[in-house]
């Protein structure tokens, strides 16, 4: 975890006396101006001098790390800022910024900023960059545990107090989703849900298995049946006394995905660790909405199983009955993650929330049709549009998906009510179909992460190598705006 000292106007200068301070830069021709809340004379015209003899890139997140003669033992860390940053480039220099400085164990942010937006995008890209999935690595760097920020404004406690509370419930997906399966199954994932979302004052209902079947949850039990770890279902709620609204969350826990007897090929078998990143996404997205004390009521499902291969597991042809009384054949056992996200989305539209919003790594056609990054998102109109401005507000990047009437047939199936998948163009969209079957007349939107949720490159911006917890902070952002009405 990262702490976070703040520095006001008088003790600015000081301030920079840390092992490395990150500062901005920008270029007008040849000249160089530094951007920085640092005014020491010496420190701004030796910083200047020596970018400029370095020929440094202003281009926006370019990294250049210097020395200035008079500050020995300090590390500077020039970023570029382009032309006037926007709030996203602003947490995206942060983020290079802090990266860059990994190693070190406190690090000044010295960033430029006159808004109390700017302030909490400098911050929250700081918290966002200096995250690092160590938990088994015996020689890591260790990740920046200090961060100062300097800032002359007035409301500056309140804002680094709401953006820790958000990067760092963005960081605790990433180490969920970065964890494996032998050390995070249905069990742990759900003592840790009840634990973590207590602590923030919510209350939690784990269903364990005997309580599966009472309910009738046949996706649940018909995915983890395979699996020695038995599936779960955990729903989590915050609900102040004065709310706003009621939103359902419904997220795809699936803890380690082979793809049951339809396998997976071994190149496509290894990162599927990361199927539970729905479930962790709208488990802190709960979490954060409470500790931010939000006054909107939001319900959250994780629907935890594991799908894996043995003698009880699920095969191919067989047909399950859900709750609601729809049959689902079930024509491929890797199509999972629906048949457990429609048990969460009949239970918690049961309740008639003002919407739903499921999020899950459903499909491999997502990663096809909007590559790595671009979030694929579905649902009924109005809520589809509030999610993806929400996406646009936390500057995280998403994309609209149709859900075409002409590709439900696609899922017809001979014997039952439907199949579990239908056509392979399009599987997005088709995965997307058979969810729609589960939500009933309730708004809705559908969020699929798969590509997303993992970056499979390199770092870059705020953004490690592994997992991204993308689509936390939209969700946040959803909220906050659903808070907000009346
Ligand atoms: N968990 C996968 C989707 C996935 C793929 C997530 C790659 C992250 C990276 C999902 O359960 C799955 O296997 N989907 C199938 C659906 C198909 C059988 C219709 C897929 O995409 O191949
Ligand atoms: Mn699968
Ligand atoms: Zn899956």
């Amino acid at each position: 975890m990262t702490n976070i000292k703040l520095f006001k106007e008088s003790e600015i200068d000081a301030a920079a006396m840390a092992s490395g301070v990150i500062i901005g830069f920008s270029k007008n021709d040849a000249a160089v101006k530094l951007a920085s809340s640092i005014t020491a004379p010496e420190f701004v015209a030796e910083c200047e001098s020596a970018l400029k003899t370095l020929r440094a890139s202003d281009k926006t997140a370019a990294v250049t790390t210097l020395t200035a003669p008079s500050y020995q033992d300090l590390l500077v860390f020039a970023v570029g800022l382009g032309t006037e940053p926007d709030l996203d480039e602003l947490r995206q220099i942060a983020g290079v910024g802090i990266r860059a400085a990994a190693g070190l164990e406190e690090v000044t942010v010295a960033l430029p900023h006159s808004t109390n937006a700017e302030l909490e995008a400098i911050s929250e890209g700081a918290l966002l960059g200096a995250y690092d999935f160590t938990r088994y690595r015996s020689d890591a760097d260790k990740p920046v545990s200090t961060i100062n920020i300097h800032s002359t404004l007035s409301d500056v406690e309140s804002i680094i107090e709401r953006s820790s509370i958000i990067a760092q419930n963005v960081n605790s997906v990433r180490d969920l989703v970065n964890t494996p399966a032998n050390d995070l199954n249905t069990e742990s994932f759900a003592q840790y849900a009840l634990t973590e979302a207590q602590a923030a004052g919510c209350s939690v209902h784990v269903y364990d298995l005997a309580q599966l079947h009472k309910e009738k949850l046949a996706g649940l039990i018909a995915v983890g049946q395979g699996s020695a770890n038995e599936p779960k279902l955990v729903r989590i709620e915050w609900n102040p006394s004065e709310a706003n609204g009621f939103t359902a969350l419904v997220g795809k826990g699936i803890m380690f995905d082979t793809g049951g007897y339809s396998l997976k090929p071994s190149s496509a078998i290894t990162e599927m660790k990361t199927d539970m990143g729905g479930a962790a996404t709208i488990l802190h997205a709960v979490i954060t909405a409470a500790r931010l004390k939000l006054p909107t009521k939001v319900v959250g499902w994780m629907c935890l199983a594991e799908n894996m291969i043995s003698g009880k597991a699920t095969r191919p042809d067989d047909v399950i009955v859900y709750r609601n009384g729809v049959s689902v054949e079930i024509n491929n056992t890797d199509a999972e993650g629906r048949l457990v996200l429609a048990d969460g989305l009949i239970m918690a539209t049961d309740e008639e929330p003002d919407a739903v919003i499921d999020v899950a790594t459903l499909t491999g056609a997502q990663m096809v049709a909007l590559g790595e990054r671009y979030t694929g998102i579905m649902g009924t109109d109005e809520t589809r549009e509030e999610v993806l401005s929400a996406a646009q507000n936390a500057g995280e990047l998403a994309w609209g998906m149709p859900l075409p009437e002409h590709l439900k047939s696609s899922l017809k199936s001979d014997i039952a009510d439907m199949k579990n998948t239908g056509s392979r163009y399009g599987g997005m969209l088709t995965a997307g179909l058979f969810l729609q079957r589960f939500v009933g007349d309730i708004p809705w939107a559908h969020i699929d992460i798969a590509g997303p949720s993992f970056n499979r490159e390199g770092a870059y911006g705020y953004t490690p190598k592994g997992a991204t917890g993308t689509m936390m902070r939209t969700l946040v952002h959803y909220l906050e705006e659903k808070a907000l009405e009346n």
